[in-house]
């Protein structure tokens, strides 16, 4: 309707009706059933409140969305429709590899092109809004959420994959297609102290602005609907209080003028923070951040029509909330389809796992997947891609296991998934290779520590693991080559997921010590959602693929992989750590005043005595099947003017054997600023794919833009002075060449 209608609307309804908008309830508050005693009862709210809300967490499904609006609406004096939001964050019913490993692919392109797949069959299904993506920096793998950040540590990249979901979730939307985006979780929820989950996040403002917000502003800047706020706290306020950042940021500093929700229940989790006496305290204060849907508790329900009438809140303050809701909805066509396209279950499966979408899952987990070592054996050759004809044991908890789309596939069914042993079977027929699940994920004990929800996945409580090891020797002595298949448990992270100790589960590296003694190569494929400690697998293990959480099509992946019908790509987004220890860690530090290797007398420069301070593998890098270098950088002048740019040209060699793909990384450094500044900022990069022998140019332009940075005095800008520009496969191997900022 016009915003005109909209208006009129607004001028219709109640102080309830209004208030109302700004409530979201959990679908089993729409069942129907005994309100009294039922989930309802346990947030607090009431028939009346349940007969005049917004929207609808988490329920998706066809039939129910048409249920629960029907009823809805039969009782709706205004006939405003239901909003129905759920978490759809790498996929639907085709589950898409996790986020952080898509951000693997530096593809964005290919990622916007699968999220609009992912829309399509989200939106058939009834979801309107999704809660995604998920764009927090991350640069601490204890943090079981790493899994769902596409840019991992590095926040230029962050902000490339968030403008490409955004884009890939609405494409359309105007049109009823695609799904509105909520970016979340807004704002620096990775940078949890210890990366222990829902702790406390505190820096600068200039490194929250530096570092973490990119990826939001870019999102929002792509045009995402809504906004989610985080459940830390920001300089001591909790960010769904925050009204300088809700507020002075968001909304006046980047113009946002969408709804705002909260992450689960987090306006009631303001007075565990300690920043409000009672609801009314917290809502009050939530709703003076600007923040306008509550999500899963009665705070709003219950305090906002007292806090008007008392003059602690305006009414002026709950029409525009009530207004960013509505408008919403008015901008996905609810008002004339309150189902936005959405049929029935039985029209929504024609959408689901299409050949089409499993096509674009299998490609995105082939580019995902980042080979991590690849060393060669007694042929003289690398142990990968595997030998035509070679008779492979697979082995491990994960060899055949539908468990490998992790946490956040909660829409997503394990029935189309296909193990790797689906993956073998196909290619070299049940006879061709032998297979033995040599240990569980877990001990029974690790297990119990999971919870209720740890039933979702595996089989149930462990057994005994010496028998499990000793079938997989068997199987690994009639084999020529050792494929095991190892990992961490999907609850193991995720949400409140966080770990103190990153190293394989259960008695998984007693199965690989075992096999690898017996004199076979010996491949490890790792299947986890964050970066894990290898440095006990690296000795055992001669290649490592690190698979993450694949989806629907991870087996297919690691067999094409393995199997050289792809040569890998993926490039990694987060450090790996060489021990827990080290994290947070990133690539983009700052020199200090002692870097490594500094001139002073031996212990005392910056670093640890028991480990390095970079990873085992660093942010950008990743193995092939090809061998491949840069060479020849040459820029397009020495200095770059005001407003100017200049260019900078390097070449690609592919010494071969095959084609393949490459990530050149452009980096730049600012060699002296009013404030430090890191050794390396990524600033750009290009997938390059070249034939066996093939030189090609890759050009990038540096614009002052890139040079900017937010100097001591908080303005945003370059500084002249002097620049490094590299230019490399990784992080850490590059070519450098200097260049001057003349302001
Ligand atoms: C969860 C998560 C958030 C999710 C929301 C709704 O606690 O923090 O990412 O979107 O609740 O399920």
């Amino acid at each position: 309707m016009k915003d005109a209608e909209l208006h009129a609307l607004l001028d219709q309804m109640t102080l309830e009706e209004k208030i109302g908008q700004l409530v979201q309830l959990s679908g089993d508050c729409f069942g129907g059933g005994d309100v009294a005693t039922g989930p309802a009862a346990k947030i607090g709210v009431t028939q009346e409140d349940i007969d005049v809300a917004g929207s609808v967490l988490n329920v998706v499904g066809a039939d129910e969305v048409h249920r629960i609006q029907d009823a809805y609406l039969a009782k709706s004096r205004l006939h405003i429709p239901l909003l129905f939001m759920a978490d759809v964050v790498y996929g639907y019913k085709t589950c898409y590899p996790m986020p952080l490993a898509l951000g693997c692919t530096w593809d964005p392109e290919r990622i916007e092109k699968s999220y609009r797949l992912i829309a399509d069959e989200a939106r058939a299904d009834g979801c309107m809004v999704t809660f995604s993506p998920a764009v927090d920096v991350v640069r601490d793998a204890r943090w079981g959420r790493v899994m769902e950040m596409p840019g991992g540590e590095d926040p230029y990249l962050g902000s490339r994959f968030a403008e490409a979901m955004v884009r890939g979730f609405q494409a359309g939307l105007g049109e009823g297609e695609g799904i509105a985006s909520c970016v979340k979780h807004f704002a620096g929820y990775g940078a949890a102290e210890g990366g222990r989950e829902y702790n406390t996040v505190d820096m600068s403002e200039r490194r929250l602005r530096q570092e973490y917000l990119p990826p939001y502003r870019a999102a929002v800047d792509a045009g995402a609907k809504m906004v989610m706020t985080s459940f830390n706290t920001v300089d001591g306020v909790p960010a769904t209080a925050n009204r300088w950042l809700m507020h002075d940021v968001l909304r006046s500093e980047w113009g946002f003028s969408g709804p705002v929700i909260t992450d689960y229940a987090a306006i009631l989790e303001l007075m565990n923070h300690g920043v409000a006496a009672d609801k009314d305290d917290a809502s009050t204060l939530a709703m003076r951040a600007t923040v306008d849907i509550d999500m899963k508790t009665d705070c709003y329900a219950h305090s906002l029509k007292r806090l008007v009438e008392k003059g602690c809140i305006s009414q002026r303050a709950i029409d525009a909330a009530c207004w960013r809701v509505l408008s919403l909805k008015n901008a996905l066509g609810l008002f004339e389809d309150p189902y936005r396209g959405c049929v029935d279950s039985r029209e929504a499966a024609t959408h689901m796992c299409t050949p089409a979408h499993l096509a674009s899952a299998r490609a995105c987990a082939d580019e995902a997947m980042v080979l991590l070592r690849n060393e060669k054996v007694g042929t003289g050759e690398p142990v990968l891609p595997l030998r035509r004809g070679a008779k492979a044991a697979l082995v491990g908890p994960y060899a055949d296991s539908a468990d490998i789309i992790g946490m956040w596939a909660i829409h997503a069914g394990k029935g189309p998934v296909k193990t790797v042993r689906d993956a073998f079977a196909e290619r070299l027929g049940e006879d061709g290779f032998v297979c033995a699940k040599g240990a569980d994920v877990l001990t029974a004990e690790e297990l119990s520590g999971l919870g209720s929800f740890a039933k979702m996945f595996g089989e149930g409580t462990p057994g005994p693991q010496e028998p499990l090891i000793e079938e997989a020797l068997a199987a690994c002595r009639t084999a020529d080559v050792a494929v095991l298949c190892l990992g961490e448990h999907p609850l193991q992270s995720g949400e409140a997921g966080s770990r103190t100790k990153l190293r394989l589960p259960g008695k998984q590296q007693e199965l690989l010590e075992r096999v690898h003694a017996l004199g076979k190569p010996v491949v490890a494929v790792i299947f986890a959602g964050r970066p894990r400690v290898l440095e006990d697998v690296v000795p055992y293990a001669d290649a490592i693929l690190y698979a993450w959480w694949p989806g629907t099509e991870g087996g297919e992946a690691v067999a094409d992989i393995l199997f050289g019908d792809v040569n890998p790509s993926g490039r990694l987004t987060m450090s790996f750590p060489a021990a827990e220890g080290q994290m947070p860690l990133y690539y983009a530090q700052y020199p200090t005043g002692r870097p490594a290797g500094a001139n002073h007398a031996g212990r005392f420069v910056t670093g640890y005595l028991d480990a390095p301070n970079t990873g085992l593998y660093p942010f950008g890098y990743g193995l092939s099947y090809h061998r491949s270098h840069l060479e020849n950088l040459r820029l397009s002048d020495e200095a770059i003017m005001p407003g100017g740019s200049i260019e900078a040209v390097v070449d690609l060699v592919n010494e071969g054997p095959v084609a393949g793909t490459d990530v050149v990384q452009l980096y730049l450094h600012d060699r002296v600023g009013s404030i430090t500044r890191p050794i390396k900022e990524l600033k750009g990069f290009e997938r390059a794919e070249t034939e066996p022998g093939e030189r090609r140019e890759v050009r990038f332009t540096i614009t002052e833009e890139l040079l900017a940075f937010w100097r001591q005095d908080m303005s945003y800008g370059a500084e002249p002075g002097t620049f490094d520009l590299m230019v490399g496969l990784s992080s850490q191997d590059v070519l450098a060449a200097p260049f001057v900022f003349r302001a």
